[in-house]
């Protein structure tokens, strides 16, 4: 297999976003979990979710924040998985979570009943308040036993970007069998460490102006140099339904990677368009499925699994 090359944004990444003193670490965990996968025949899938954080000062006591909630990335997941994929799940701390992300609105406690005895006490699972719960943490205990997720942590921007190159490396051995899902909302501003005041802004200075550097975008290295025959999967955000598709497909030419997920803030959960280069198809939810609960990152997953197996099928041939 070729080695990666080397693109002008990998002297930036180095240079102006600080490297976590655990990245060479997480890649190799990435790369055993992908090699591990790629002998049992499975492809993997890297989700990215939830939002980066943006360190005004150097001893941050101030950030700027990219709205999500990392519903898509976590419910994806599980979907993925169900599909047979492995997901190595690169997700914002305190995002939600795959299993995990039903119950997290739930005070643990009011969960929990305390039986206790003379000699004995136990803690007991209110069904009631926790509905499902067996059946999840049936499927979480086998998805665990079966290594088929391996979550990876990051909050800041700078974290990320070296993270999610980190794993491009590390999946390049797999070709055309590994999948990116970038789902993740990623700032498109940073104030660079030079420029960063070391101590707390203080508002006794006055209104406070900011000068931001643009992130480059880490899409044009990843398809071309990091991962060149993965199945790329980008998303793209607006608040205007109006210039959606026009932005998604501005995104299709410029990067040439093979799709990109389209939503609007307020219709995330029920309808979303994925665009390639020569299709458009839109995914919605009826009353009747939402009455069901059926989840939107079903029918995504369900689509783009099906155009990652004819891509894979028209590479090998
Ligand atoms: O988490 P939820 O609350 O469930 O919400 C899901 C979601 C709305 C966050 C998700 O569906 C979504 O749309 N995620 C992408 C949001 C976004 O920030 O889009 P964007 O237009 O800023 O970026 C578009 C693409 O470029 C993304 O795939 C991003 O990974 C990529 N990008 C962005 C910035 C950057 N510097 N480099 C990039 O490669």
């Amino acid at each position: 297999m070729a080695e990666p090359r080397i693109s002008s944004i990998d002297g930036k990444l180095a240079e102006e976003f600080a490297v976590p003193s655990h990245v060479d670490e997480v890649k190799e965990k990435m790369a055993a979990f992908a090699r591990y996968h790629a002998e049992a025949g499975r492809k993997v899938v890297l989700i990215t979710s939830g939002g980066t954080k943006v360190p005004l000062e150097s001893r941050t006591v101030r950030f700027l924040d990219n709205f999500s909630s990392g519903r898509r990335g976590a419910s994806s997941a599980e979907y993925f998985i169900d599909s047979g994929y492995a997901v190595i799940f690169l997700h914002r701390h305190r995002s939600l979570f795959p299993y995990t992300r039903m119950f997290l609105t739930i005070n643990m406690l009011d969960a929990l009943q305390f039986r206790g005895g003379e000699d004995t006490s136990e803690v007991v699972v209110n069904q009631q308040v926790l509905p499902n719960i067996a059946k999840v943490l049936k499927r979480y205990d086998e998805v665990k036993d079966e290594r088929l997720l391996l979550p990876i942590e990051f909050s800041t921007l700078s974290e990320y970007l070296h993270l999610l190159k980190a794993a491009a490396q590390a999946l390049s051995t797999l070709g055309s069998k590994a999948m990116f899902y970038l789902a993740a909302a990623v700032s498109d501003f940073y104030i660079p460490a030079s420029e960063m005041p070391e101590h707390k802004i203080q508002s006794s200075d006055g209104p406070l102006q900011l000068s931001m550097k643009m992130v480059p975008k880490i899409l044009s290295p990843l398809v071309k140099d990091w991962a060149p025959q993965a199945f790329v999967i980008s998303f793209k955000l607006e608040t205007d339904s109006a210039i959606l598709i026009a932005k998604a497909r501005r995104a299709l030419d410029t990067y040439r990677h093979q799709a990109v997920v389209a939503n609007v803030l307020d219709s995330r959960r029920g309808y979303v368009v994925v665009v390639t280069r020569d299709t458009q198809a839109e995914l919605i939810l009826t009353e009747e499925d939402v009455k069901n609960e059926v989840e939107i990152e079903e029918r995504i997953v369900s689509n783009l699994t099906a155009a990652h197996k004819a891509f894979i099928t028209q590479q090998v041939g």
